[in-house]
């Protein structure tokens, strides 16, 4: 078990995140709707930090530099980088590539990661 206190439910509001660094990782929090999930904090593509990322219909993450897009709660690809033009050259040897998530659980109003499992929806 790799459980570790990331912050208070109260300290997130609904459709943001926070980079935090935790038991040797670090993880990118996020508050949606459905609840707190977790994923890891550098795309997949080109290993950019995703902390400035947007949030998109309230479920997907938008990477700021190549605009690759992920499915927060799952970490799947939902559209791979497609900005600027060309850069599907890059993407021949880039493929598209998950992001890796864990599992959060929210006990008493603190939020919780568990660095060892997948993610589960908390
Ligand atoms: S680094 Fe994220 S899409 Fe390229």
């Amino acid at each position: 078990m790799s459980s570790y206190f990331l912050c208070k439910e109260s300290a997130l509001p609904v459709g943001s995140a926070k980079v935090i660094k935790v038991g040797g990782e670090t993880v990118l929090l996020f508050h949606l709707e459905e609840g707190f999930y977790a994923t890891q904090s550098h795309c997949t593509h080109l290993f950019m930090p995703l902390k400035k990322g947007k949030i998109l219909d309230g479920c997907r993450l938008q990477c700021p530099f190549h605009r690759a897009e992920f499915d927060i709660r799952t970490g799947e690809v939902a559209r791979w980088a497609c900005f600027p033009p060309g850069i599907q050259v890059v993407n021949t040897l880039r493929t598209e590539k998950a992001l890796k998530t864990y599992s959060v659980e929210v006990k008493e109003g603190d939020v919780y990661v568990d660095l060892s499992l997948t993610a589960e929806p908390a």
